[in-house]
């Protein structure tokens, strides 16, 4: 079992490279099979999730040959199976895209319901809606979902209850390879929902509307090659910010499309810090005492529910009371209980955190419960005073392309390691 050990208390400084964005990459990777010819795509992020999920595609019997690092080739035309089983994908959530992007093109599909962070019940009813409108059978057997639709697929009028950004994606890839018009409404707007149409558009598909609430897409026959390029990742993106901003730190984080990170910037310009936008960079400079504030995590363009852990912990150690609502999920405050170890004053009420900012965190072991809350407890550990230790960093590791060497490179003291020995040594190395 490998830990994350860090010494806080040095202010970050310097600039970052930030990585292709994980919930692009997890969507395209799926979309990619859905033609015969060989599609590239590069600036993907090294992390465990994208892994997995090239492996499952790896599993059905697409041809996937890695070209460098960040960057594959696959090619669907050698799939022998629509089934994707559960030890393939148990740790995934986007392991449903397999199901749209397999049902589009094969017209039937069978994947394992999808595992993932714990952070709600996370229902995938809206999914199964839009396959249901497009003419599909769905029925849940064996622990997984299993969608038919032999006479072929057609376009329909989609209205999601609630804003999903799985569903809206899903729904995209089935319907572009089905015949007719289809229309969602009430769709996801985040990035990687445009990144995932303009990828499905580059094959050939007619997908109009992706960013705004209304997507429209006309069926074709079939698509074809292309290559791509995964925009960069806002969340890590926002994560280095806020670690720049709790370190009293000065870090510009590069490869980014600014536009993408407002919610972000302006919670960090309510707090205090100073913010310099260049067209892919983003600088960030913390010097005086942050200031308390109020949050609401909302689908795009609001705050990220996706930064709501990091968000809590620098509020942590802003001056006064601060609130953050987690409106999208309702069990993303599992961080709280190891903040608390570490000195923080947050008391959770429904889906309200109430947070009472103290003068820093002290270092101490703690556990990391998902993702996003590993995210936040590095930064935590990196503001500290003292040593923290984060047990479970597999969970950060899915999505966090090499985080100890991007953090060290800013100035930061931690090391991946895997023996109470080690968290010794490095303890004592000072
Ligand atoms: N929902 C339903 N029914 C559905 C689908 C969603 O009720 O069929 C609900 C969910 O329970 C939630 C809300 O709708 O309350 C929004 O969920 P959404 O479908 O947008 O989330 P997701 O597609 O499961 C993706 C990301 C998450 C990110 C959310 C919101 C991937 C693989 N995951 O999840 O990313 O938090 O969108 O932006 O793209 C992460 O990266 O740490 C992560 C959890």
């Amino acid at each position: 079992m490998y830990q994350y050990v860090i010494r806080g208390g040095n202010p970050l400084a310097g600039e970052v490279n930030i990585s292709g964005a994980k919930n692009a990459a997890l969507a395209i990777l799926a979309a990619a099979i859905m033609t015969d010819d060989t599609v590239v795509i590069d600036n993907l992020p090294n992390v465990s999730d994208v892994n997995v999920l090239i492996d499952s595609i790896e599993g059905i019997g697409a041809t996937v040959k890695h070209i460098d690092n960040h960057t594959v080739s696959i090619c669907g035309a050698t799939i022998s199976s629509v089934v994707v089983d559960y030890d393939a994908i148990k740790k995934m959530r986007a392991s449903y895209y397999l199901l749209g992007a397999l049902l589009g093109k094969f017209r039937k599909a069978k994947v394992a319901l999808p595992g993932g962070c714990t952070i709600g019940a996370r229902p995938i009813d809206l999914h199964i809606k839009g396959f249901r409108a497009l003419g599909a059978t769905v029925n849940i057997a064996d622990g997984c979902v299993v969608a038919q639709a032999a006479g072929g697929l057609s376009g329909s009028h989609i209205y999601l209850d609630k804003v999903s950004v799985g569903a809206t994606i899903n729904i995209m890839m089935a319907a572009a390879l089905s015949g007719g018009k289809t229309i969602i409404e009430n769709a996801a707007k985040e990035p990687h929902v445009v990144d995932v149409a303009n990828f499905l558009n580059s094959m050939g598909a007619r997908i109009r509307g992706a960013g705004t609430d209304v997507v429209r897409i006309i069926g074709v026959e079939k698509l074809h090659g292309s290559e791509y390029s995964v925009i960069p990742d806002q969340i890590e993106a926002g994560t280095y910010m806020f670690a720049a901003a709790a370190t009293k730190g000065d870090v510009t984080v590069k490869n980014v499309i600014p536009k993408h990170l407002e919610a972000t910037t302006a919670k960090l310009l309510e707090m205090g810090c100073e913010i310099h936008e260049f067209d892919d960079a983003v600088r960030v400079v913390s010097k005086g005492n942050l200031t308390h504030t109020q949050v609401t995590t909302l689908p795009y363009p609001g705050f990220p529910t996706d930064m709501q852990p990091q968000m809590a912990v620098l509020l942590g150690i802003a001056q006064g009371v601060s609130t953050v609502t987690e409106s999208i999920f309702e069990n993303r405050f599992k961080y709280v209980g190891e903040l608390a170890r570490m000195g923080g004053n947050i008391k959770v009420e429904g889906n309200i955190a109430i947070i009472t900012g103290v003068d820093g965190y002290q270092g101490a072991r703690v556990c990391v419960p998902d993702l996003r809350a590993g995210a936040a407890l590095v930064i935590a550990g990196l503001s500290a005073d003292g040593i923290t230790v984060l047990d479970d960093i597999q969970y950060i590791q899915r999505g966090y392309e090499d985080i100890v060497e991007k953090f060290k490179s800013l100035g930061a003291e931690m090391e991946l390691v895997c023996s109470d020995e080690e968290i010794r040594a490095f303890a004592e190395a000072k």
